[in-house]
């Protein structure tokens, strides 16, 4: 499969913009990018810094809504599109429980709009790569893990809307037999994540010697995934041969949130002891629980690592170390996403 000219949506975001530095940076992939992104509050250019003039000819960024149908049909007939990697979406689980409507449009009608342009091209068209969670599943007891074959029972308006998503791709493949794959990964973790999420805003806080917000009693459990893994894994899928499958994507890291915390705050007071030696530990508060808070998620992986022998590479020890090393490297990028400063920028470039 050659790919020539490759769409990515929500390229400006956490993981499609690590993604499109694997693609050019580490792969022999040798076509072009089209980053269609809307920038929300979670889309940064600055994520992507430099990589227009490190690849001439090679990167492009559109400004675009994919819930506009005739903006983004003009983007994908203009350049030729021929395949879609699919990040873009909402993708903060407290966010959708407070306002579900952005959550409903992008994550489904633009899905929708995306697949009916990857129809329309038939014959053309190579592959619609869908990224998804392993939130679609809902919850574990203590034991036990997601396969493939777990029925979908989600929790929150973000896993309902992925969950929409995912079915719609999956019908297209039944009935248009269009070219797709689903990936549904776990919690990923590194760096340019918008410090909403649990772990940068752990790292962000504990340096700044704010409370850190622990839901309810901190027992829950995520499967973390170093982000590079995630993008390693996507794209054996896509180089592979496989179609109109669905494979889950794990990092062999169950851990509970409060661990989590905690293995923070002390590799912070390792990596830059707080003033008077005290233990970060101390900034950890109990809040109120998530509603609806999905107790468990595990994920079994072994469909990629045997049918495509992928496999995670990095521990959370060691990815964990890294993530809070590039959190404290790079606080120009932290001051800039945090500041009003970044959001005027978009208006003066983009003109919105
Ligand atoms: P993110 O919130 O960091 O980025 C989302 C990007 O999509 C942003 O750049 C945003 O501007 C863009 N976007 C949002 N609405 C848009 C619209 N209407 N039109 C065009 N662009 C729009 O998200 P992320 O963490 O990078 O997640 C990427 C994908 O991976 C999502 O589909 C998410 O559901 C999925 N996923 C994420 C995780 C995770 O842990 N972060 C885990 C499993 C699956
Ligand atoms: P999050 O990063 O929001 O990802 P998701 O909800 O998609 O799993 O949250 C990860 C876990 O951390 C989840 O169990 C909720 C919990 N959490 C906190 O305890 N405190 C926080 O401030 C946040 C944002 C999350």
């Amino acid at each position: 499969m050659n790919i020539n000219n490759l769409m990515v949506t929500g390229g400006c975001g956490f993981i499609g913009s690590n993604f499109i530095r694997y693609l050019l940076g580490e792969t022999v992939f040798t076509g072009r990018i089209i980053n269609v992104d809307k920038l929300t509050y979670a889309g940064n250019p600055e994520n992507l810094r430099g990589i227009h003039e490190q690849y001439p000819g090679r990167y492009i960024f559109q400004k675009a809504d994919i819930c506009d149908a005739d903006v983004i049909r003009k983007i994908f007939t203009d350049n030729n599109i021929d395949a879609i990697c699919h990040f873009a979406a909402e993708s903060h689980v407290d966010r959708s429980i407070k306002r579900p409507d952005s959550f409903i449009h992008t994550n489904i009608v633009g899905t929708f709009n995306l697949l009916e342009l990857a129809r329309a091209r038939a014959d053309k068209f190579l592959l619609f790569h869908h990224v998804s969670t392993d939130e679609v599943y809902g919850s574990l007891g203590a034991e036990g893990y997601f396969t493939e074959e777990t029925p979908y029972r989600p929790n929150s308006p973000y896993s309902a809307s992925k969950a929409a998503s995912d079915h719609l791709v999956r019908a297209y493949h039944e009935t248009f037999a269009l070219p797709t794959l689903i990936s549904n990964c776990s919690n990923n973790y590194g760096p340019y994540q918008f410090p909403e999420k649990l772990i940068p805003l752990v790292i962000l806080n504990a340096v700044d010697g704010k409370p850190l917000p622990v839901y309810g009693d901190g027992r829950n459990v995520r499967d973390w995934l170093y982000v590079r893994d995630h993008c390693a894994a996507i794209w054996t899928l896509m180089r592979s041969d496989k179609r109109g499958e669905m494979y889950n994507i794990g990092g062999n890291s169950e851990m509970e949130n409060i661990v989590i915390v905690e293995m923070v705050c002390d590799i912070l007071d390792e990596m830059l002891p707080a003033s008077g030696g005290r233990s970060r530990r101390s900034l950890i508060t109990f809040v109120k629980d998530r509603p609806g808070h999905d107790r468990r998620y595990a994920i079994d992986f072994s469909k990629v690592h045997r049918e495509l022998n992928w496999s995670p590479q990095e521990s959370f020890a060691t990815g964990i170390r890294k993530t809070i090393r590039w959190y404290l490297d790079n606080r120009t990028w932290i001051d800039k996403i945090r500041s009003g400063e970044y959001q005027s920028w978009i208006r003066e470039h983009y003109g919105q």
